[in-house]
C-alpha cells in the first residue's frame, strides 16, 4: 500500500525526536473569517511526513468546535466518527475513560465542557529551547490577527526520553505499512488503522466525512479511493487525542519503598526498582522483563520483538498486570494465545504513541524526600483510525478493567485511578504468587480533547470554506472561490 506521505502531516510518520524543544498551543477561534485567512496562510507552513525536518516542525489539528466555527457544514461534521464529535468529556466517555471524583472534567485545567472552547492545537518543535521559542513568537504574533486566541499552552520538558517516574519511554510502536522502517508481518499494522482513506485490519475502509463532489469544485481534496466519487476529506488525516496527565512522582516512589521495606522498616533499593520494573513491565534503561527478567541489561534497552506467550505464558517474568503487558498483550490475546490468530486481534487495537514529558525530574532519593511543588507527568498524545476502537478499547478493556485476563481485582498499576480501598497488583512468580495492595492514584488527569490531524489538502480546504455573509454568518457548505 503507497501512502501519499506529501499530503499527511509529519506526525504521523515520527514524533520528531530530534526536535527535542516542544510546546503544545490550545487555541480558539474568536472570527472565522479571519481564521481561515490565517489558516490559508498557515497549511504551507505545516510539516508534511514525506522529509524529516532537521530544525522545526509545526502540526495543526481541530476539535469538533473548531472545525464548525471554520464553517464546515454540519452534515460534513455528523460524517466525522462519534467519539470525536461528541468529545471527550461526555458521561459515557468519563466512565470509559476512568475520568471521575479527582480526574472529573469538570475540575481539568483545559478542555472542561464548562471551560473556555479549545478549537484547534497547534504543535510546534524545534531543535532546542531557543529555536522554539523563535517560533513560538512568530506564531503567537499572528495570533490575534488570524482571529484566534490562546486558551491555554502546554509547555514540555526534555527529560532525555525519560519519564517522570524513571523509566525509558517512547520504545514500543507499532510498525505501520508504508513508512520506512519495516519489521515482522504479526507486528506490522495496515496504514488504515492510523490514517483515514486506507484499508484497515478488516480490510475495510474506516468511516470517515466524504462529501459531496459539489462542495469541492475545484477538486481540492482526494477522491473517495473506494470509487463513489466523494470528496474525501478525511484521506491523509487521523484522530489525535491529547490527555495532559499529571504524575505523583513522589507519591509513586513512597508507595513503592514503602511496599518493599525490609521487616526492620529499612528501605530495600534493590527490591523496590524490582516493583517499579514489575509495574511497568521494562526496567528503568527500558530492558523488558520478559527478556531480562533477573536485573536490568541495558543492552536490551530498545528490545521490542518479543511475544509473551512462549517465554512467559503466566507473567512470572513481567507480570499480567503490568503497563506494558496490558496496553499491548501482544501474543496473549483470545483466541489461541501464541498463534498468529491471536497477533491478528491485537493489530486491532494499536495506537501511535507520539506525547511529550514536562516538568523536571527527580532522582528517586529527591522524591522520597518530598520532592518540590513542580507540576510534572506527560502530555500523552497519540494518532488512531478509529478513537473507540483504539484508544478507547485500550483505556476501558485493558488499563482500567480490573478483569482484565484471568485476573480479578488489578487495573494498570500505574496509569489505572484506582478503587476506593487502593488498587493491587498480582506479581506471578515460579512459586507462590505475590499481591501488593493500597496503591493510591499516581496519575490525574488534567485536561484533555479529541482532535483530528487533518491531511494537507483538508486543511487548504478547510481554509477556503465560505460561508454566508453577515455577523452570524452560517456555513452554506459552498465551498467554490
Ligand atoms: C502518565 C501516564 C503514563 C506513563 C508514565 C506511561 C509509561 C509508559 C512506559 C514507561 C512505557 C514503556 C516504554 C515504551 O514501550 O515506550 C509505556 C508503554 C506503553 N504505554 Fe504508557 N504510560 C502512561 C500512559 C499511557 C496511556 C494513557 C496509554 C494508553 C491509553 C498508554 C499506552 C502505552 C502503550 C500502548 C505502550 C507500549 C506497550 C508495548 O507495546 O509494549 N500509556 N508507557
Amino acid at each position: 500500500m503507497t501512502v501519499d506521505l506529501a499530503d499527511v502531516q509529519g506526525l504521523f510518520a515520527r514524533g520528531y525526536g530530534d526536535l527535542r524543544a516542544a510546546a503544545f498551543l490550545l487555541l480558539g477561534i474568536e472570527d472565522a473569517t479571519a481564521a481561515r485567512r490565517w489558516l490559508g496562510d498557515a497549511a504551507g507552513a505545516i510539516t508534511g511526513a514525506a522529509v524529516r525536518p532537521e530544525e522545526r516542525a509545526l502540526n495543526l489539528a481541530f476539535t469538533r468546535s473548531g472545525l464548525g466555527r471554520l464553517g464546515l457544514p454540519a452534515d460534513a461534521l455528523s460524517m466525522f466518527s462519534n467519539e470525536f464529535v461528541a468529545g471527550m468529556t461526555t458521561p459515557h466517555r468519563t466512565r470509559i475513560l476512568g475520568d471521575f471524583e479527582e480526574n472529573a472534567p469538570e475540575r481539568w485545567n483545559w478542555g472542561s465542557p464548562s471551560g473556555p472552547q479549545i478549537d484547534l492545537a497547534l504543535l510546534l518543535y524545534a531543535r532546542d529551547g531557543a529555536g522554539l521559542h523563535l517560533l513560538e513568537e512568530e506564531q503567537t504574533r499572528g495570533l490575534a490577527a488570524g482571529g484566534l486566541a490562546l486558551r491555554h499552552r502546554l509547555g514540555t520538558s526534555d527529560l532525555d526520553d525519560f519519564e517522570p517516574f524513571g523509566s525509558r519511554d517512547g520504545i514500543s510502536q507499532p510498525f505501520v505499512e508504508g513508512l520506512s522502517k519495516t519489521g515482522p508481518p504479526e507486528t506490522t499494522v495496515r496504514v488504515g488503522e492510523f490514517l483515514l482513506g486506507y484499508p484497515n485490519e478488516y480490510g475495510l475502509y474506516t468511516a470517515r466525512p466524504l462529501l459531496d463532489a459539489s462542495t469541492d469544485p475545484r477538486r481540492m481534496l482526494p477522491r473517495d479511493p473506494e470509487g463513489s466519487g466523494r470528496a474525501d476529506l478525511g484521506r491523509n488525516g487521523s484522530y489525535l487525542v491529547l490527555r495532559q496527565l499529571g504524575q505523583d512522582v513522589p507519591g509513586f516512589w513512597r508507595y513503592v519503598d514503602g511496599a518493599t521495606q525490609r521487616p526492620d522498616g529499612s528501605s530495600d533499593p534493590p527490591a523496590r526498582l524490582r516493583l517499579a520494573a514489575k509495574m511497568v513491565g521494562r526496567w528503568p534503561s527500558g530492558a523488558p522483563l520478559t527478556l531480562a527478567p533477573d536485573a536490568d541489561d541495558p543492552s536490551l534497552a530498545d528490545a521490542n520483538d518479543f511475544g509473551y506467550h512462549e517465554l512467559d505464558p503466566r507473567g512470572a517474568r513481567c507480570p499480567v498486570g503490568s503497563h506494558i503487558r496490558r496496553s499491548n498483550p501482544r501474543d496473549s490475546l483470545d483466541p489461541r494465545p501464541g498463534s498468529s490468530r491471536s497477533w491478528e486481534v491485537n493489530r486491532r487495537h494499536r495506537i501511535l504513541r507520539r506525547g511529550r514529558e514536562y516538568g523536571t525530574s527527580l532522582t528517586i532519593e529527591q522524591a522520597l524526600a518530598g520532592g518540590d511543588t513542580t507540576e510534572r507527568g506527560l502530555h500523552f498524545i497519540c494518532l488512531n483510525a478509529n478513537i473507540q476502537r483504539q484508544f478507547e478499547f485500550i483505556s476501558q478493556t485493558w488499563l482500567n478493567n480490573p478483569k482484565f485476563d484471568r485476573l480479578y481485582d488489578d487495573a494498570d498499576p500505574i496509569v489505572a485511578p484506582s478503587s476506593p480501598h487502593g488498587g493491587t497488583f498480582t506479581i506471578p512468580t515460579e512459586g507462590v504468587r505475590k499481591r501488593v495492595a493500597g496503591i493510591p492514584r499516581f496519575v490525574s488527569v488534567h485536561g484533555g480533547a479529541y482532535f483530528f490531524l487533518p491531511g494537507l489538502a483538508a486543511l487548504r480546504y478547510l481554509a477556503a470554506i465560505e460561508t454566508a455573509p453577515g455577523p452570524r454568518a452560517a456555513p452554506l457548505g459552498v465551498f467554490a472561490r
